[in-house]
């Protein structure tokens, strides 16, 4: 028998156990050992001094703080309480901040609700849970919620806001806010996210004042992959990313242990990790940056559509204290100096567009000062003295830029301003003399003139292309409550695009009546998404045949997830996908002028301004595709079918991600040929390496299929005498004979613009060269088409047979 020594001992070991293996699943031990209980019935009331309960250390406290900026209202937050400036670490109602008086309370009542209640007893606030038994603050920054049996219904940690603290882990599809400004607390305009659909954790910034981010990251880690992600931020001060069990460290630094520290998403889009010493002596110094993420912001964040990091009319640089800042060029002020994000207007009234109305304006020099996205036209050769000109005379002209013979001019809104730095750029920024910044343009007339014009036309442009492109956002999010998410084998889950069911897709076709096209691989339908009230309109490929081996499945998903987050202005969106027992099908936004195909060769063809746009939009979507995205695409079928033409006769490339895509590392043994005849580069037939110069080749002969409205392989084309069996030889011949007009018989304004026929004729010529390294790359098609970069005869020239 056991001694009572011993019997004591057992009921002690097994006590220690059975308590372990009840609060091992819910908080650590250590973690109940701080716990310091939120119990039924307790009150709170915001008052215009911190009212708060404190983590055991009174390190964190947790309750309402008065308002940074208005100390009239009041904050629910958790703060660090030992910092003379308390720093808020978490918010709960940043958006709507409440008034400071004892009317308001936040109660955990017998209910088991944690809430905030206004004067009439409608809950404000509630973290969504029931069955709350206590709540703590810990001295980890961690406001959790408790049932009865210890189980943590909610947690602040699973709800960051701009900050994570050392101890906190995010799970994939958490996002982190960066607030709007340093004293308002609300949502702001960029947005950390551990991605679902791939584990990539990237940076966006945000179309304030949605939530909703813009396609383009300005930061990522690259870090992608099935299964599962994290983010831990270790308490020794390193973040990592955890991925396949390693951690892929993001921020590497080793804190000493009486340190405080935290990472904040700061309002300017730049992610720090601060640092304040040491934690128990009061002192004044403020928090100290150890590493940054994405301190590059102002030259990484471009923004197809929005304003770029600043607000429109303004350039971002940074300040002295490695802070972002926004500030507008010389002769523009602030829309609002409290809210710079807004951006800058100018300080005079708009050019009258009359003959005359260029006679009070002049420019102002400033050195590297860019806008990218603001161009307008593009001139080539051009002297300073002229582009001067050429923008004074336009009234639309508002900045003009001057670099080695080249004259860009720009347009309102001038958006993603920032320095360029790597080359040395003129850039003149247009004002009036007549009316300086003092003398305030308050003729009536005038002044509704800009704001109609600068002011009205910028939001336009912004609000009017965010809504556009938003309206997709918005189609999607308003069927994804009753839908599933991009869903792989591993239950990763992806907000870019939409799973549809097969009858969602029935449905929004009428049956698959409408045909739209027909390709190798599938049949494309027009539809309306009947659940959004604005019936977008939608193009449906329904894929035949390809898609039942399992190899093939995960092509499919590879592609949508590649192509689903690849944006561009030039390549065809893709929206959401379908994927039901044997149907697999594809969703696009729908563009009403139908393929390049119909449009170049079909009765009405463009006119030579509209086919110079929709070359270089070609050539930019393939740069792109090539040169820009994570992963290198080729597309391997670039033909007058698979370019489509949206209202405004932007050029879109399509039908990408399909069978016909490539990966860089793949060999060519794992395709077969691909492409189109007319359009085939000759290595398909040899047995050399496939590289992107394959669509170098079939865009070459697009080009000359624009310039020329005739196709490639048109064998009755009668040319001169002599008949000639394809477009490329006729081009050839002609540039040989020095007879290109002959390429455009009955084109009038292209032969007037013989300087840039010539030009497009060469680039075609040196695009379509049996070697493929002897091709130029996209990005230099697309100078060479511009103008910036002089085009090389093809050296063999002469040597080249067909
Ligand atoms: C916290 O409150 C719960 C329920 O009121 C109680 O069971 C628990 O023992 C308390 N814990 C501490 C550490 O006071
Ligand atoms: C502070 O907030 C109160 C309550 O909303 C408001 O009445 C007051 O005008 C605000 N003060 C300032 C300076 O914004
Ligand atoms: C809030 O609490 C105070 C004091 O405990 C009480 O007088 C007041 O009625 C409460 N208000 C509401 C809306 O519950
Ligand atoms: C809370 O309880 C109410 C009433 O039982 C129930 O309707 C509600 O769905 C519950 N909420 C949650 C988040 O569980
Ligand atoms: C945290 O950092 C310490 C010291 O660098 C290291 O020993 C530990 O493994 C790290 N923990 C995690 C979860 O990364
Ligand atoms: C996970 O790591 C193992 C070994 O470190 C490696 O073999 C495997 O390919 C990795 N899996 C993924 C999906 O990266
Ligand atoms: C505290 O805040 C005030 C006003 O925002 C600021 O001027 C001061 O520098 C801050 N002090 C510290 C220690 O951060
Ligand atoms: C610029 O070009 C114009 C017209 O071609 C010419 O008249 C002028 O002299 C040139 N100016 C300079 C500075 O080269
Ligand atoms: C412009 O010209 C200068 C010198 O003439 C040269 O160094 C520079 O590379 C040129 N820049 C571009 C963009 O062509």
């Amino acid at each position: 028998m056991w001694s009572p020594w011993q019997q004591i001992m057992a009921s002690l070991f097994f006590f220690l156990l059975l308590f372990f293996l009840l609060t091992q699943n819910h908080l650590s031990l250590a973690d109940q050992a701080s716990y310091k209980n939120i119990s039924i019935g307790t009150t709170l009331t915001p008052l215009t001094k911190p009212t708060s309960w404190l983590s055991p250390s009174g390190d964190f406290a947790f309750g309402f703080l008065p308002h940074p900026a208005n100390t009239s209202l009041s904050l629910l937050a958790v703060w660090f309480d030992k910092i003379d400036n308390k720093t808020i670490v978490w918010c709960a109602n940043g958006d709507a901040p409440v008034v400071a008086a004892e009317s308001y309370n936040l109660t955990l009542s017998p209910d088991g609700r944690f809430s905030l209640k206004d004067p009439s007893g409608q809950e404000i606030w509630n973290p969504g849970v029931n069955k709350t038994s206590h709540a703590a603050i810990l001295d980890t920054g961690n406001l959790v919620l408790s049932a009865a049996d210890g189980e943590v219904l909610w947690q602040s940690f699973d709800h960051p806001t701009d900050t994570i603290l050392p101890g906190q882990t995010l799970k994939q599809e958490t996002q982190v806010f960066a607030r709007l400004m340093d004293t308002d607390y609300t949502r702001g305009r960029f947005v950390l996210v551990l991605q679902g659909v791939d584990g990539n954790l990237v940076m966006y910034s945000v179309a304030f004042p949605t939530t909703m981010h813009y396609p383009e990251a300005y930061w990522a880690t690259d870090i992608t992959g099935p299964g599962v992600f994290q983010v831990v931020y270790n308490q020794s001060g390193s973040i990592d990313v955890y991925y396949n069990n390693t951690f892929h460290t993001i921020i590497s630094t080793v804190v000493p242990g009486d340190h405080y520290h935290r990472a904040t998403l700061d309002p300017d889009g730049i992610f720090r990790q601060q640092y304040k010493f040491p934690k128990n002596e009061p002192t004044t110094d403020s928090w100290l940056v150890k590493q940054t993420l994405a301190s590059d912001i102002c030259t990484k964040l471009v923004t197809g559509i929005g304003s770029g990091v600043c607000g429109i009319n303004s350039y971002c640089t940074m300040g002295q204290d490695e802070r972002v800042e926004c500030l507008c060029p010389p002769h523009y002020s602030f829309i609002d100096n409290d809210r710079k994000y807004r951006g800058c207007k100018p300080n005079f009234a708009a050019q009258s567009c009359e003959p005359g109305g260029e006679s009070s304006f002049d420019f102002q020099v400033v050195d590297n000062l860019d806008w990218p996205l603001a161009d307008a036209e593009h001139y080539y050769p051009m002297n300073e003295t002229e582009c001067r000109i050429n923008c004074l005379k336009d009234c639309f002209c508002a900045v003009t830029t001057y670099i080695n013979g080249s004259c860009w001019k720009k347009k309102y809104p001038l958006s993603n301003g920032r320095f360029k730095t790597d080359v040395y750029l003129r850039t003149l920024i247009k004002y009036s003399t007549v009316l300086s910044s003092s003398a305030q343009p308050e003729e009536e007339g005038k002044l509704r003139d800009w704001r109609i014009w600068a002011i009205g036309g910028a939001s336009l442009f912004l609000f009017g292309s965010v809504i556009l492109n938003l309206a997709q956002f918005a189609a999607r999010l308003s069927t994804r409550r009753k839908r599933t998410l991009v869903r792989t084998s591993s239950g990763m889950a992806g907000p870019a695009l939409c799973s549809f069911t097969y009858k969602e897709l029935e449905d929004a076709t009428k049956g698959f009546s409408e045909e739209l096209g027909r390709g190798a691989f599938g049949t494309v339908y027009k539809g309306t998404l009947a659940s959004d009230p604005a019936g977008v309109l939608i193009a449906v490929k329904k894929l035949e045949r390809m898609y039942e081996l399992e190899a093939a499945e995960k092509d499919f998903m590879n592609e949508i997830h590649t192509i689903g987050l690849t944006h561009h202005k030039n390549l065809v969106r893709l929206l959401g996908f379908c994927k039901e027992a044997t149907h697999r099908l594809l969703v696009y936004e729908f563009m009403s002028n139908g393929s390049l195909n119909k449009f170049l060769f079909g009765s009405d063809s463009p006119d030579w301004d509209q086919r110079i746009e929709i070359a270089l939009g070609i050539a930019r979507g393939l740069a792109y595709l090539h040169e820009e995205c994570r992963t290198q695409i080729i597309h391997c079928d670039i033909k007058p079918q698979n370019i489509l033409v949206d209202d405004n006769l932007v050029a879109k490339i399509s039908d990408f991600g399909m069978a016909k895509l490539l990966r860089l590392e793949q060999t060519r043994t794992s395709t077969g040929i691909r492409g189109t005849i007319g359009y085939f580069a000759p290595e398909w037939f040899k047995n050399s390496a496939i590289t992107a110069k394959v669509d170098v080749y079939s865009f070459g002969v697009l080009l000359l299929e624009i310039i020329c409205c005739r196709k490639n392989l048109d064998w009755d084309y009668d040319f001169g005498s002599e008949v000639k069996p394809t477009l490329i030889e006729c081009t050839k011949e002609c540039y040989r004979t020095g007879r290109l007009n002959l390429l455009v018989e009955e084109d009038e304004e292209a032969k007037k613009d013989g300087m840039r026929l010539e030009r497009f004729a060469m680039v075609g010529i040196s695009c379509v060269q049996e070697e493929p390294w002897m091709r130029p790359s996209m990005k230099k098609v697309v100078q060479m088409l511009e103008g910036t970069i002089d085009v090389a005869v093809p050296p063999n020239m002469y040597s080249l047979h067909m």
